[in-house]
């Protein structure tokens, strides 16, 4: 199966995939089997990208690493025509990072039905690998978390993701952030705070990064964002865990003394995700 939103699981295999081993990969021998990985990023990552390579290594299975400079998509070729060209190579996997919110639809028209196709991250609308790594994370914690997500969720598919996990996991999830950095549809019935003092109420606070690479012009004041917005250490407590799925903007979205005072999972994080990735390999392929 593909694995292009959290939606397209049901909640028994999320419920699978987060618990903190997953039987069925371990027996999966990809060595000596000719698997192939083709990870597409056409937008920038370092974390994703680097974790899906050597997973695949790790697993036996050939990763072929594609960017949006060293393709032709430099010269020009469209997403569909670059689809149609990789789909005769008939990878086992194809692995995609695209500013195009539906690319991995497009991906779906073109590649055979052979093609295990896995979103790696997709404009404003999925990130459903991270999503799985910190709700594996966040459940080797807490069976019964409250997770507050704090920033620019409307244009985080992070948070997007970790709301479907959450949904389907039957946690407590809402959101604080600026009014104009809040859903503005889709997600009713997540409760929405414009006060950071509202984050005490939970257990993990998820920082999202303001995206200014995906916002309109002039909706975002630095100065104000830093006042209101920035996670200091006075706004966690010792039983709070801070959660970011990086890049960090050290001193915008949290303060220097946040990431060296409060309880980070960051980095662990990093370490979760690419643990699901690994496990995804032979999970999607027998799912
Ligand atoms: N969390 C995440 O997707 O990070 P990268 O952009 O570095 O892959």
């Amino acid at each position: 199966m593909n694995l292009i939103s959290i939606n397209d699981l049901k909640s028994w295999q999320v419920d699978e995939l987060t618990a903190s081993t997953v039987l069925r990969s371990k027996d999966v021998k990809w060595n000596g089997s000719n698997a192939s990985a083709i990870l597409l990023f056409a937008e920038p990552s370092t974390r994703t990208r680097v974790s899906f390579a050597l997973a695949a290594r790790e697993c036996g299975i050939f990763p072929l690493d594609l960017d949006k400079d060293n393709s032709s998509i430099a010269k020009g070729e469209s997403l569909s025509d670059t689809f149609a060209t990789l789909a005769m190579y008939d990878p086992t996997f194809l692995i995609v990072r695209h500013k195009n919110g539906m690319a991995c639809q497009i991906a779906e028209r073109f590649m055979p039905d052979g093609t295990t196709i896995i979103n790696a991250g997709s404009g404003t609308t999925n990130h459903p690998t991270q999503a799985l790594g910190d709700a594996r994370l966040i459940r080797s914690i807490s069976s019964d978390p409250t997770i507050a997500i704090v920033g620019d969720v409307a244009h985080s598919r992070v948070a997007k993701s970790l709301i479907q996990v959450s949904r389907q996991m039957g946690w407590n999830i809402f959101t604080a952030g600026p009014p104009e950095l809040q859903f503005t549809h889709g997600e009713d019935d997540i409760e929405c705070s414009n006060d950071i003092r509202d984050i005490k109420h939970a257990k993990f606070v998820y920082v999202i990064r303001p995206q200014l690479e995906r916002m309109e012009k002039d909706i975002f004041n630095r100065e104000e964002y830093i006042y209101n917005w920035r996670i200091e250490p006075k706004h966690l407590t010792v039983n709070q865990c801070l959660m970011h799925a990086g890049p960090v903007n050290i001193g915008l979205e949290v303060s220097p003394a946040a990431l060296n005072e409060c309880n980070t999972l960051i980095q662990k994080q990093v370490m979760f995700c690419h643990g699901i990735r690994k496990d995804l390999f032979g999970w999607l392929r027998y799912a």
